[in-house]
Formats: structure tokens, sequence, C-alpha cells
């Protein structure tokens, strides 16, 4: 049967037809929004690179997540810059460092706003590397008790669930053993699983102040062409205990994403990253398109690949225009 009795253009006819069989839906309740937390008070100042996110301290930081809650929006990400910086990266396990005051501040101040933490330590070293330095590589085995340690300190701080992105091999396990041990058994991990060395990170390295000093992540981080690696990756995570598994970056890696989510037997994430939103945000400042439906596109994109969860700088834009 085909044309003229197939005429799939019956069902575009309005906006309530095109809704009632739309196949995909992008909800707040999907999005994950990412902050940045500075310290000092009062402090709210706009990224460069990321127009419309903010370096934010404590207190504004716990401001910001009462505005994203009253929004509808799922959760939050969140990402220190510590006051110093130092080879193995201490302030990032502290419990006084500036993530874990958020933590703290954030769950007084909201209901039940999920709160992720993000657990690297690029952020926090002196050289930008996500683990510790020796013969000027960077060591898997000695950076994952750290990991470990600043996993547990975000969890004594109130965090619902911690991310790690820093790629290091064994790194899930080592993490959920230690936050068993410390009494979180029922904290679960959202594993940065298939994350690739990519470009699309610039915007966020300058967010962050956390560009390597040396070299690049490649050592560490997947291959921008492998997808059977992604495979592996996503299992070894899945063994380690990490109850949800991500993709980053997302938009180049749709492909990725609806692999890993036809074989996993565990929710997806996807981080629309830093580079995706600048993209967007820079070319809309040119008016060279229109950022909402781009917007709106791209985050349907990436849950028709199969995400079930996004990371995005856009999830505050996306909830203000929801309904
Ligand atoms: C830390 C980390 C990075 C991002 C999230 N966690 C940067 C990196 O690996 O260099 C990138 C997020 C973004 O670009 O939005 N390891």
């Amino acid at each position: 049967m085909s044309f003229p009795l197939e005429r799939p253009r019956r069902l575009r006819a309005t906006e309530r037809l095109r809704a009632m069989v739309r196949e995909t839906t992008v909800s707040p309740a999907n999005l994950i929004y990412p902050l940045f937390v500075t310290p000092g008070e009062g402090v709210k100042r706009e990224i460069a690179s990321l127009p419309g996110c903010y370096h934010l301290s404590v207190d504004e930081a716990a401001k910001e997540a009462e505005a994203v809650e009253r929004l509808g929006i799922g959760g939050i990400i969140l990402f220190g810059l510590p006051s110093a910086k130092d080879p193995v990266g201490s302030e990032g396990y502290d419990d006084q460092g500036v993530v874990q005051q958020a933590v703290r501040a954030i769950r007084r101040a909201t209901k039940e706003l999920l709160v992720f933490t993000d657990v690297c330590l690029c952020e926090y070293t002196s050289h930008g590397h996500c683990g510790v330095i020796e013969k000027g590589e960077v060591q898997n085995d000695p950076t994952l008790g750290l990991l470990a340690k600043m996993a547990v300190s975000h969890a004594k701080a109130g965090a619902h669930c911690v991310a790690p992105s820093d790629m290091m091999d064994g790194r899930v396990g080592a993490i959920r053993e230690a936050l068993d041990e410390a009494g979180f058994a029922s904290l679960p991990i959202l594993s940065y699983a298939a994350k690739y060395a990519s470009a699309f990170y610039g915007p966020f390295r300058e967010a962050a102040d956390s560009a390597p000093q040396f070299g690049d992540r490649r050592g560490y981080q997947m291959d921008p062409a492998n997808v059977r690696e992604a495979m592996l990756e996503v299992r070894l995570d899945a063994e380690e205990g990490a109850d949800m598994l991500m993709v980053k970056p997302a938009l180049p890696y749709l492909d990725v994403i609806r692999a890993v989510a036809e074989s996993a037997d565990r929710p997806v994430a996807a981080y629309n990253v830093s580079g995706e939103y600048a993209m967007v945000k820079a070319a809309a400042a040119k008016g060279w398109v229109d950022e909402d439906r781009m917007m709106r596109e791209i985050l349907t994109s990436i849950r028709r690949a199969g995400a079930d969860v996004i990371l995005t700088y856009h999830a505050k834009d996306f909830a203000r225009k929801a309904d």
C-alpha cells in the first residue's frame, strides 16, 4: 500500500495531532543542571564561555538550587573551584571543601531536588589532570583511594548520588566499596562510563579552571573513534556497581547512546556538554539560529537516541518554557 492510499501528512495537520502521536518527550524531571561553586559570599559571576551560567558562592548556589527545584528540574550536579590547588587535589576531599559546603547548604534550602556531585580531581589539582602524577604520567591505582575519599566526603555532606568523571580503571568499584564501608550502601553511583577525549569540553575547562597544564587527557579518556570500547567501559562500570551509566559528550555520540541503551540493563544518562551548549548560544547571539527550537530539537534527539537522563546547561531555559 502506498501513495495515494498512504499519506503520512494526515497526522501532521495540527499540533494536537502531532502531540498525540509524538514518540519522544522531554520533561524537566529528566534533566540535571550543572552548577559551579566558588569560594566567598554573595558571588554570582557569569561564566564568559557559558552565557547564562554562573560561578556561585555557597549562599548563592543554595538560592539557585531553590530556583531550579521550583522549575521542576530533577537535579543538579555540582562542580567546585577550590581556594587553592595542589598536586593531589586535597580540597576535593576536604569535608570543609566548597562542594561539601554547598551540598549541605543546598540540602537545607531544598526539599526534593536531587543533588549529584562530580567526583574528579582535575578541578583541584595544580597540574589539572584527573589523577595523581608520578614520573610525568597520570597514575591509575594511586588515584583510586583519593576518588573514594572524595565520594565519601560528598556522601557525608548529603549528596544523593556521586558521579565519577575521571576515567581511571576500577574507580567505580573502589568508590562502591568505600561508600559501603562508610555506611552509604544505599547511595547510588552515576558513572561517566563512556567519556571521550573531546574538544567539546573547552568552555567547561575555562569555567572550572581545569585545563591540564601539560599534555592532554587522551591517556585516560576514550578515543572518539571507538564504540566497541564504550561497550567494554559500560560493562565494567556496571559490574563494579554503577547504578546509572553516562555517555559524554552527547550530540556527537548519539550512536553510542543508542548502543548503550540497547545493551545495558540500567538507566542511561548523557551529558550535553559545554561545547554543545556554547555553539548554540554563540550562533543564537549572532542571530543565525532560533535558540529555543534548537535547544528542544537537541534535547529531544538525545532522548530519542535512548538517554533517560540528560545533564544540560539548557535545563533552566527548557524548564521555564516547558508548559
Ligand atoms: C571533569 C569533568 C569535565 C567535564 C565534566 N567533568 C571536563 C574534562 O574531563 O575535561 C566536562 C563537562 C562539560 O564540558 O560540560 N573531569
